[in-house]
């Protein structure tokens, strides 16, 4: 399979035939979130209770906020549960997927937390993912623009061995130990989708 390929937003196998076609659709289909269904936009905007309290208080923070779902290259959504567990679901109404994107500083620098559990993304030293009730350096992430609309999301305080450790979902959609992983490998590789459809007019 090229490099290229990214698979499809919605999950159901696509003959590979198709690829190409989709190749030019991810950019419009996936950032703009129009695959969804309307039943799907529905359950995800019921997901954000918390929501309007939680960005008004970032924006009274000041920092751009984003609400995204982070769906990984090897086909997961990124999920921060309730006992702050990090992982993936192929459920794309999943309530615990839809994170709340924070710029923290320049040059990238950004906080990532669950909308539903409130909870941070955040490394540890030894690049063990978990969901933290309580912001703290760990949680800072250092966003990097790949080819092909992925990105790739690196702890800004710990490396190893002088490498980044980063963000990353397996082909089973588990998280993966930092120092498991590389900037090259597709674990790392997310597409931040919009997910609300008021935001589709918004670009
Ligand atoms: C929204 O949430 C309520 C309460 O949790 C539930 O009863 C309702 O079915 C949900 N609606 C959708 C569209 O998921
Ligand atoms: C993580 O996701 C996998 C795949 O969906 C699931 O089998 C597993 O139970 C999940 N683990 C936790 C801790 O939620
Ligand atoms: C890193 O996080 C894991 C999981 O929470 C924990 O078991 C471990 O002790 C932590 N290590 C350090 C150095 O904080």
């Amino acid at each position: 399979m090229p490099r290229w390929v990214t698979g499809p937003c919605n999950l159901p196998d696509v003959p590979s035939g198709l690829y190409l076609h989709m190749v030019f659709l991810v950019a419009s289909v996936c950032l703009a979130c129009s695959d969804r269904t309307p039943e799907q936009l529905a359950a995800i905007m019921n997901c954000s209770k918390h929501e309007r309290h939680t960005r008004n208080y970032d924006y009274m923070e000041g920092g751009d906020v984003r609400i995204r779902q982070l769906f990984s290259r090897t086909q997961w959504f990124l999920t921060v549960d309730d006992d702050g567990n990090i992982n993936g679901t192929q459920d794309a109404t999943n309530c615990y997927s839809i994170l709340e994107i924070r710029t923290v500083s320049e040059g990238g620098v950004l906080a990532i937390k669950g909308v539903k559990s409130q909870y941070y993304i955040s490394m540890n030293k030894t690049g063990l993912l978990q969901g933290k009730k309580n912001y703290n350096e760990n949680c800072n992430f250092k966003e990097i623009f790949l080819e092909n609309y992925f990105n790739a999301y690196s702890s800004a305080k710990w490396t190893r061995n002088g490498k980044d450790m980063f963000i990353a979902l397996s082909q089973k959609g588990r998280p993966l130990r930092g120092k498991k992983t590389r900037r090259e490998h597709i674990a790392s590789h997310f597409i931040p989708m919009k997910c609300r459809e008021e935001e589709r007019t918004s670009v």
